[in-house]
């Protein structure tokens, strides 16, 4: 059978306009901004408008027509497009679909969202990779996008000063012969039993909103930081020490690594771990606080910008989130 390589061709962002500092959040829960900041790295996050114009289809929207832009494609060459999120613009239809048609897209382009929480879109980036690779498709769109501020108990301190709002994409597709972009190697993962780690059971088919639940604020987002923090270490460690090893590399050929941004505690004890050091690893949780699912395609798109990730780098991407789920990917830009 015939393979092909796969290659990067665009990525785009958008971050909401509201942006809600530490010091913003002293007078909404009892916190202080200096604690937020040593024990996360988080100065302010980006907050969606509830008015319109910023839900995560929005910000989709504007984050792939850059992501065309620089991949020199039309709306109509998407072949596929996988949408990460825990917090669709709504229940049914996919936040896929509804891209689609923001896109303009008339091809009937396959459409799913993935509900993988903060690796979402490492679940979306190496499973459209197993497609282009086999030659089912041609381009694929990949998205993180939320409004996790909808979703976050705004009177709960232990989950509200960590999440913000936000988008990323990146558009995949066959890499051109004589490329040097490829994808060395990926692993996708979960440990169900932890599930309870960081959920939100109710409002689903087990247990349907009620008007106590909202009264009660139950139906929130609700996290046992301390089990997830080690966890997330331990789990983001092994993937990517997992994906180097595949693909028969070694530490130092890593030039950079774009982790999932949920605390920079994480992030540090991580690189740790993995024996790199800070300087690899690329950060912007300061800017952004936790924006799940679009954390590593935000992060990898500013790096791209701002001239620091360049064609032929060798890129790491390793997130871990809600489910637990985790995933890595091992990438020549
Ligand atoms: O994206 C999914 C993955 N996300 C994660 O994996 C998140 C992982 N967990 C974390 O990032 C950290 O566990 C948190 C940032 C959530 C919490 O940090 P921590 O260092 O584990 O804090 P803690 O819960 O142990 O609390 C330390 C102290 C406590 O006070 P005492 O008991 O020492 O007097 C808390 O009451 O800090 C207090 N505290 C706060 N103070 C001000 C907890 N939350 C706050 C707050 N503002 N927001």
């Amino acid at each position: 059978m015939k393979t092909y390589e796969v290659k990067v061709l665009g990525t785009g962002m958008y971050a909401p306009k509201k942006i809600l500092t530490n010091v913003d959040l002293e007078s909404i829960v009892e916190t202080d901004a200096q604690w937020i900041f040593e024990r996360t790295g988080i100065q302010e996050r980006h907050i969606c408008s509830t008015e319109g114009g910023e839900f995560p289809t929005d910000m989709a929207l504007n984050a792939t027509l850059d992501a065309l832009k620089a991949a020199n494609l039309v709306p109509n060459d998407i072949d596929l497009i996988l949408f990460g999120t825990c917090t669709p613009d709504v229940k049914l239809p996919n936040s896929a679909s509804i891209l689609q048609v923001k896109l303009g897209i008339t091809n009937n382009c396959a459409c799913l969202d993935i509900a993988a929480a903060c690796s979402g879109f490492i679940y979306g980036f190496n499973m459209a990779s197993a497609m282009i690779k086999t030659g089912m498709i041609k381009n694929a769109l990949i998205v993180g996008s939320e409004m996790l501020s909808r979703e976050v108990n705004w009177k709960d301190r232990n989950t509200c000063i960590l999440f913000g709002d936000g988008c990323g994409v990146a558009l995949i597709g066959r890499a051109e012969e004589g490329s040097e972009s490829k994808i060395y190697s990926s692993v996708l993962n979960a440990d169900g039993t932890g599930g309870e780690f960081f959920d939100q059971p109710i409002g689903g088919a087990v247990t349907p909103l009620t008007a106590e639940h909202i009264e009660a604020g139950a139906h929130y987002m609700q996290m046992k930081g301390k089990e997830m923090f080690k966890v997330a270490t331990r789990t983001l460690a092994e993937n990517a020490q997992k994906v180097i090893t595949e693909a028969g590399l070694s530490l130092e050929d890593v030039d950079w690594v774009v982790p999932h941004q949920a605390n920079i505690r994480i992030i540090e004890t991580t690189a740790k771990l993995i024996g790199i050091g800070m300087d690899k690893m690329i950060v912007n949780i300061h800017k952004y606080g936790n924006t799940s699912a679009a954390t590593v395609p935000i992060a990898f798109h500013e790096a791209i910008m701002d001239g620091r990730i360049k064609r032929g780098d060798v890129v790491l991407f390793d997130a871990f989130g809600a489910g637990l789920t985790a995933g890595a990917t091992l990438l020549k830009y």
